[in-house]
């Protein structure tokens, strides 16, 4: 199928161009863990960047936090994780022994092998550890499942620490863990990722107006940063299906090659948390201010996105395969493009000596100490300048700057846009102004 292989190029070009790598792969991989290489890492601290530019920044009531992954195991009793409301139910094949959540097979049959599967029993998606050398019981806590617990463990300090006053929201970002049944679709449903969230604080009487603030907020980031339009809509999560803790979620679906899918959700959680924490520990969690007749608990909008689920959308997205090639040096019969926003993309301009010629190398190389520290730039000499347009076309990179011989003569460079592939010669002495300019613009072509 068109979409199966459209995901297996992905996935290759991004291990063979050092996006992703399947995790522990000289042991033959684990459990559908990935690690991301140097690329990968660029991309995702390009994405985490400009979640805080948006999320944070861009909102002086919003703080950011980061707690522990293993909390006071009691924390996941008080936010029903322990219970039902987090368990999925499994079947296993009898033949081949492959497991599948219950919804994922019809008529007790094995999608796999056609075999028969057992009666489907109750398994906690939460990852058991032990705290300490003795492994029992007491010893035995929780790798968290979601970031947000410990905004909530910590809503008191937060609130009395930076004088916070309601609405406010505080932010985190970091790992959590879920034991899928059966983790697939590659960055898409992982064990072990890292989420983006941000819990809302709200007098209950406003909660309704700032879930719909949050909602159209983060759906337009996605569209700021070239995400298509047609390639993205939200999802009104009906009563039935929705989280132990939401009393409405709006999931923002991406259309990706293997189907539309959830990328990020927005939750009233209403006074769950707060009050359920408070009844747990016996410390209370009620905001109070002179503003307010008597203490109460806030209702909370939450918006969580998966770091890795973000990164294979935008790839998706982006990823563009032309055949033919995209200009005269190419001699292949098929090119990839990836048509990354420039906010995204690991690097942002390639600095090229044309040959491989002392002089060229030299000036090549003081033109990227003029510019490392402001842009993230990559130096180039191997291969003809026309594989290594290929490959920065193939990793995403917006501007690849060319010296020349006449650079040395004239004291300028040719920078050539990766949408557009139009050239222009900038003087040296201006380039940083001049990529600036570009990578604002995004296009060579836009004014
Ligand atoms: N605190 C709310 C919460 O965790 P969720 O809908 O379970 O809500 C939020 O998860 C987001 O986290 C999802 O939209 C997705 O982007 C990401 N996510 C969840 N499970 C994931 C997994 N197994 N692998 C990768 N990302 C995941």
């Amino acid at each position: 199928m068109a979409e199966e292989k459209t995901m297996k190029e992905i996935v290759s070009l991004l291990k063979r161009r050092g996006f992703v790598y399947p995790s522990s792969e000289i042991y033959g991989g684990f459990g559908a863990s990935y690690d991301y290489g140097p690329l990968g890492v660029e991309m995702i601290n390009n994405i985490k960047n400009l979640w805080r530019a948006d999320v944070i920044r861009a909102h002086t009531q919003v703080v950011e936090a980061d707690g522990a992954i293993i909390l006071n195991p009691r924390t996941w009793e008080a936010s029903g994780h322990l219970g039902s409301g987090f368990a999925d139910s499994l079947v296993e094949c009898q033949q081949c022994h492959h497991r599948f959540k219950e919804e994922e097979i019809k008529d007790q049959q094995c999608p796999d092998c056609g075999g028969k599967t057992t009666e489907p029993r109750s398994y906690n998606l939460m990852m058991k550890t032990f705290v300490g050398p003795v492994e029992n019981t007491q010893s035995q806590a929780y790798l968290r499942p979601e970031t947000c617990q410990s905004i909530f463990l910590n809503f008191r300090l937060v609130t009395d620490s930076m004088r916070m006053k309601l609405p406010f929201g505080v932010a985190q970002i970091g790992k959590s863990f879920r034991n899928e049944i059966n983790p697939k679709n590659f960055l898409y449903r992982q064990r072990e990722f890292e989420q983006m969230e941000m819990e809302w604080f709200t007098p209950e009487a406003e909660a309704k107006e700032w879930f719909e603030y949050w909602k159209e907020r983060r759906l337009q980031w996605y569209l700021d940063l070239g995400l298509k339009k047609e390639n993205l809509r939200l999802y009104e999560v009906p009563a039935d299906e929705l989280a132990h803790y939401a009393r409405r979620a709006v999931d923002v679906e991406y259309k990706f090659p293997f189907g539309w899918h959830e990328i990020e959700g927005i939750h009233n959680r209403g006074d769950f948390d707060l009050s359920n924490h408070s009844r747990h520990s016996g410390r209370e969690l009620k905001y109070s201010d002179a503003d307010y007749p008597e203490p109460f608990y806030p209702h909370v909008i939450e918006t969580s996105a998966g770091v890795g689920r973000l990164m294979l959308a935008f790839i998706c997205d982006a990823y563009q395969k032309i055949s033919g090639g995209r200009d005269q040096e190419s001699q292949r019969s098929e090119e990839v493009v990836m048509q990354l926003s420039p906010k995204l993309a690991p690097v942002e301009v390639a600095v090229f000596p044309l040959m491989k010629k002392p002089e060229l190398v030299a000036k090549a190389k003081e033109v990227f100490e003029q510019l490392k520290f402001s842009f993230r730039v990559q130096y180039d000499e191997t291969g003809s300048i026309g594989r290594r347009y290929r490959r920065q076309d193939e990793i995403g990179t917006y501007l690849s700057v060319t010296i020349d011989f006449d650079s040395l003569k004239q004291q300028d460079v040719t920078v050539r846009d990766r949408i557009s592939m139009k050239q222009v010669r900038v003087e040296i002495k201006n380039l940083p102004s001049a990529l600036k300019q570009f990578l604002t613009k995004g296009s060579f072509n836009e004014g």
